[in-house]
């Protein structure tokens, strides 16, 4: 630590992302990115035209990207905004609508609320998960602070319906309620059609999963226009063009890409069902999943052991060090040859452990 650090810094944990390793090519199971490449109208729209305008800055209203959200959502231009990924947006929500009150989310979730809540200054509050890893939405009544729920969840995959979603808004009038849609595309019900219905939730999305865009760096939500407004006041008080000119360009030719997105969500789900079945039948514990991956228990290994085994034979799986899930990974589906991979690796796992 240096001298400069400011003493609030100080002991800071930052979130961990999971390994993006450089010294061997590993099958990459392990940060529920897309297997597939993006939409080609994607790779044709970030054109050399636009990539000579790089030297203008972007659009800080991402008007064209904002515009095809809109549209596809049928909501109002007012009520989205877009960031340099989700992370972005759900900083900003927490500058908006957490700093000065507390930050209320599940034990076992998305590793950067409490992170977020440190480096804000935010008192925050873990509610545990049940004994099966569902949320109780009655848990969140009164809540006392703004809402935060990954929904489907991660790292477990298990999905709210919109019912309870709704049960959890209607019960704190005077909490927001932040939607982490991250997975939804990939099985869960969206919040969605609730944001005309109650004037607490902010529903929160990426382009990093369903849409093969992780390294873009594109997040959205949408709320009612008043919250989208707030959540305006501290991007503009933050990072103007937080939005690069080829992101915009490049997300917007993604959502009026219909065809290829459905394709792709329809190949990952047939794959998840294949992965999921076999793993059942190989004695594995598998929770049910709404998302883009897996969060499963070896019927002998422990977490750790598989996870370091995997890696050993070339296959990354994400492994949480916690209280409660410490025996599971997290395996992203990938294409059916790299879930493939994965058996291969499992069996070479087992067979060292004998
Ligand atoms: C639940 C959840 N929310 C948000 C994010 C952040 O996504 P991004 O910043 O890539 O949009 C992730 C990424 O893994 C996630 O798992």
């Amino acid at each position: 630590m240096t001298r400069f650090l400011s003493k609030y810094h100080a002991g800071m944990a930052p979130y961990v992302p999971g390994e993006q390793p450089r010294d061997k090519k590993y099958v990459k199971l392990n940060t529920n990115e897309n297997p597939y490449s993006p939409s080609p109208s994607v790779i044709a729209a970030i054109s050399a035209a636009e990539v000579g305008r790089l030297n203008l800055y972007s659009d800080p209203d991402c008007t064209a990207l904002n515009q095809a959200i809109a549209h596809t959502h049928g909501v109002n231009f007012e009520q989205v905004i877009t960031g340099n990924g989700s992370d972005e947006l759900l900083a900003f929500a927490y500058m908006a609508f957490c700093v000065g009150k507390k930050a209320i989310f599940p034990d076992i979730s998305y590793g950067f609320y409490p992170v977020f809540a440190r480096l804000f200054g935010v008192e925050y509050q873990e509610i545990p998960l049940k004994a099966d890893f569902t949320v109780d939405p009655r848990d969140y009544y009164s809540a006392g602070g703004t809402i935060i729920i990954a929904n489907p969840n991660a790292p477990t995959g298990i999905a709210l319906t919109r019912a309870q979603i709704a049960d959890i808004a209607a019960h704190n009038p005077n909490n927001l309620v932040v939607v982490d849609e991250a997975y939804v595309d990939f099985g869960g019900e969206s919040a969605l059609p609730l944001v005309g219905e109650y004037d607490n939730i902010l529903v929160v999305r990426t382009f990093s999963k369903s849409r093969s865009l992780a390294g873009l760096r594109v997040g959205y939500a949408i709320s009612t226009p008043e919250v989208i407004a707030e959540l305006n006041m501290m991007k503009f008080s933050f990072n103007p063009y937080n939005v690069d000119r080829l992101a915009i360009v490049a997300g917007a030719a993604s959502v009026l890409d219909k065809g290829y997105f459905e394709d792709r969500l329809e190949l990952i789900k047939d794959t998840r069902k294949e992965f999921a079945k076999r793993l059942v039948e190989q004695g594995y514990e598998v929770l049910p999943t709404c998302a883009n991956f897996v969060f499963a228990k070896h019927p002998l290994l422990c977490g750790k052991t598989l996870y370091l085994a995997l890696k050993e034979n070339g296959v990354l799986v994400r492994w949480f060090n916690k209280a409660r899930i410490s025996d599971y990974v997290r395996i992203t589906i990938g294409t059916p040859e790299q879930m493939e991979q994965y058996f291969v690796a499992a069996d070479a796992a087992e067979r060292a452990a004998q």
